[in-house]
């Protein structure tokens, strides 16, 4: 990915010496910092820092792909923007700069989106002299301009990707036509990849996996989650979450190393992804009640689950009723996974867990989630699994328009929880394990780990539970 990212990005900059901060500076700088009410219009006004320092973090990915200046951001104190031409924001922030010196400085982000180079960029550091960069505001816009020779190289380099896409994952498409029609898609996911890249906040990469020769909404077929209609009861009792008994909670915890989680499970190419979620759940509950870890049966939920639609989706909520109603689960091995809706056959002299009911986790408290997790076990979630798609490791904290809290369309297990330290970065990352059902060679060994704190891709929207019988 990084030759291809090289390949297409163009970066321009120009650096120019310019004197440290003069005094009429300083006093516009000191303005920014007083109230709201006081400010004409076109005055700077604050800015919000958090979505501050994405700006910042985006601009300096930008700058870092290319040969631009090397900063690195440690904190944040303060931002305004203002309406020129275009918006300029300011920003006061701790840098690390390219020889690890670290550096109180104000960056200058103007951008003029409408204009090709559209966003200049200064860095005036204490005691160093101005630094001025520039960079295009997109890929696309970079790869028109760049001339023919460059466009035909980057073709072959998307054709030479391709080919070493399907072989590593066993393609072959019918004809010419499904061929040329794949190429086009897969160019498409090389775009969405590097956009995903470019954005993140986390420290996922996002890269080529066994789906990036699919659209999306193939993708959000396979993995086949129903949304919850908002104002329907999902007939879950709410979940009482008891108060953890000491005063903090612990760093980290991983259900995995209490014998809890069974293995990664792979759906195939069926949409029943709510059935692995809910038996990863069972299997949890049950390991933990009864110190046996059991698969159980995703194909009896396909089969004999008939509120929901097996290979073509479901919710957790319902198969948690249907499963009370089919009086149980039998064992993976009785019922085994065929990734296909067949005759229910179950059987009631081997069914080895009852389940009693189910309940909701208060939704956006990821605290809750937290304590609950850790007096219960793994708790079934639903999410938006856009960056899962080309996900390949790391925390994965994607831009929030680039993964919108709203639209789950995976449901999958959270087995346990931890805090990744970057302290070249000097940033900590809290994150979700997530099991997921897609198999062991997807993401870290069949897991993904997602940013914790912020309901990154609506993590804590749809959070439940069985209650075993
Ligand atoms: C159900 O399972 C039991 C135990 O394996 C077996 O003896 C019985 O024949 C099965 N019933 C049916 C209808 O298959
Ligand atoms: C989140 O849940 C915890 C634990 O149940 C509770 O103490 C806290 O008040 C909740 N926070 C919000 C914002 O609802």
């Amino acid at each position: 990915m990084k030759m291809y990212v090289a390949a297409t990005v163009a970066l321009f900059l120009l650096a120019t010496i310019q004197t440290t901060p003069t005094a009429a500076e300083e006093q516009e700088l000191s303005r920014d910092r007083r109230g709201l009410n006081d400010v004409p219009l076109g005055g700077s006004k604050p800015f919000d820092e958090k979505q501050a320092e994405e700006q910042l973090q985006q601009t300096l990915d930008k700058l870092t792909a290319g040969e631009g200046p090397h900063y690195k951001i440690v904190k944040v104190y303060s931002a305004s923007r203002q309406l020129v031409s275009g918006t300029l924001t300011r920003i006061d922030a701790d840098l690390i700069d390219g020889n690890e010196e670290q550096r109180r400085c104000i960056v200058e982000i103007w951008a003029q989106p409408w204009l090709a180079q559209g966003h200049e960029i200064t860095f005036k550091c204490h005691n160093q002299p101005a630094v001025h960069a520039r960079h295009s505001r997109s890929v696309e816009w970079a790869e028109k301009k760049t001339h023919k020779k460059h466009n035909h190289h980057s073709l072959n380099k998307v054709d030479h990707l391709f080919h070493v896409f399907q072989i590593k994952y066993k393609r072959r498409y019918a004809n010419s036509v499904e061929h040329q029609m794949r190429l086009r898609i897969f160019r498409q996911n090389l775009r969405t990849i590097q956009e995903l890249n470019d954005n993140e906040q986390g420290s996922a990469k996002y890269g080529i996996t066994e789906f990036a020769d699919m659209t999306s909404t193939e993708y959000t077929q396979r993995a086949g989650l129903w949304q919850r209609s908002e104002d329907k009861p999902t007939g879950g009792a709410a979940a009482v979450v008891p108060p953890y008994p000491s005063a903090e909670l612990p760093k980290e915890f991983d259900w995995r190393q209490k014998n809890a989680v069974t293995q990664v499970k792979n759906q195939g190419s069926c949409g029943s992804c709510w059935a692995f979620s809910v038996t990863g759940n069972i299997e949890g509950l049950y390991a933990i009640k009864t110190g046996e870890l059991q698969e159980f049966s995703e194909q009896e939920l396909l089969d004999c689950d008939s509120t929901d639609s097996a290979c073509n989706g479901g919710l957790m909520d319902n198969a948690y009723k249907a499963i009370k109603d089919i009086g149980g689960l039998e064992y993976e091995s009785e019922y085994p996974y065929l990734a296909k809706k067949k005759q229910c056959h179950f059987n009631k002299t081997l069914s080895h867990v009852q389940v009693a009911g189910f309940v909701d986790l208060p939704k956006g408290n990821e605290t809750a989630m937290q304590e609950w997790l850790l007096a219960n076990g793994p708790i079934s979630i639903g999410l938006n699994a856009n960056a899962m798609q080309f996900y390949r490791g790391g925390v994965s904290h994607p831009w929030g328009p680039l993964c919108s809290k709203k639209n789950l369309d995976h449901g999958v297990l959270i087995v346990g929880y931890g805090v990744s330290d970057y302290p070249n970065f000097h940033k900590t990352l809290p994150y979700w394990i997530v099991k997921n059902s897609w198999g062991p060679r997807w993401g870290e060994q069949g897991y993904y780990r997602v940013y914790r704190g912020d309901n990154t891709c609506g993590v804590s929207e749809m959070a439940t539970s069985a209650v075993l019988a």
